[in-house]
Parts: C-alpha cells; structure tokens; sequence
C-alpha cells in the first residue's frame, strides 16, 4: 500500500522556486506579500499578468504592498504611498518627471532614474505562483531595507 504524503507537506522545488501562493487566490486579491529566502516580496497580479517585487522601496522603505498602481507611459507602475515614488513593476525603475529648460515651452516628461527596485522572477506552475530566489551578486537601491527589515514580524505599515 502507497501512502501519500501527509497534509501540510510542502515538496521542496530542486530549482529553489519559492511557493508564494495559488494562482487564482493572487488573481483575486491582485497583490500578496511573502517572505523570499527571508526578505518581503510583494507579488501583483495586474492585467494579466504577474509581477514581484521587494515590498520596501528603495527610497526609505515604504511599503510598495499598500500602494496604487497607475499607468505611466504605457508602463504600469507603483507608486509608493509614503513620497510617491514612481516603481514601474516590469523593470523597478524609478521613474520622475524632468524638464529640459532648453526647451522653448518646457514640459515635464517622465525620465527613468534607471534600475533602484528589486524585481524577481515569477513562475507560474501546477496552477501555483512561485517566486525565484534573488541573484545577490548584482545589487539594487531596495536591497538596503529588505536585509533591514529582513526576518522581521509582519509587514508593518
Ligand atoms: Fe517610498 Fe519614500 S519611501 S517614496
């Protein structure tokens, strides 16, 4: 007689995927939060598809879970509820809006201050959403508050 696993047993992923939730459950609340080999993840799910991202913004650790998502140049973003910061969710970078005084009638643009967020990979599989493990040989503006606010209780406002 075969006995299946006992409940509760979560199967170790050989790739080092971190399970963060069901597919359908993250599709109806569109946003969750987990922990990723310690630090705080936020996963969206925002027409139709999924995006990750470290939960502490790289400019003083505002929670990037609580905050609006709007569209910036065709680029969905996330905008940080404590100062605004603008995050696209594809690409973490920051973006802010600049004038060329050159110009004749200058206008404000919005102008990338390159990669500050961390993003990480998603992987959907078997109807569950995992998420990769970060490369920590490359370094971003956001990883200063995830080791800070690493291992700590429950994402605080
Ligand atoms: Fe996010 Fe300042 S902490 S904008």
């Amino acid at each position: 007689v075969l006995h299946s696993p006992s409940k509760g047993t979560v199967e170790p992923e050989p790739d080092g995927l971190v399970l963060v939730g069901k597919e359908d459950d993250i599709k109806k609340s569109q946003r969750i939060t987990a922990k990723v080999n310690g630090r705080e993840v936020v996963v969206f799910y925002h027409e139709g598809r999924f995006y990750a991202l470290d939960s502490r913004c790289y400019h003083e650790g505002g929670p990037l879970h609580l905050g609006e998502i709007e569209d910036i140049d065709g680029q969905p973003c996330i905008i940080c509820p404590w100062h605004k910061y603008t995050i696209t969710l594809e690409t973490g970078e920051g973006l802010y809006q600049g004038i060329n005084p050159l110009e004749p009638s200058p206008t404000p643009r919005w102008q990338s201050k390159g990669e500050k967020q961390r993003i990480h990979k998603v992987t959907v599989k078997n109807k569950n959403v995992y998420v990769s493990p970060p490369d920590l040989s490359v370094s971003f503006d956001s990883d200063y508050f995830a080791e800070k606010y690493k291992n700590g209780g429950d994402l605080a406002m």
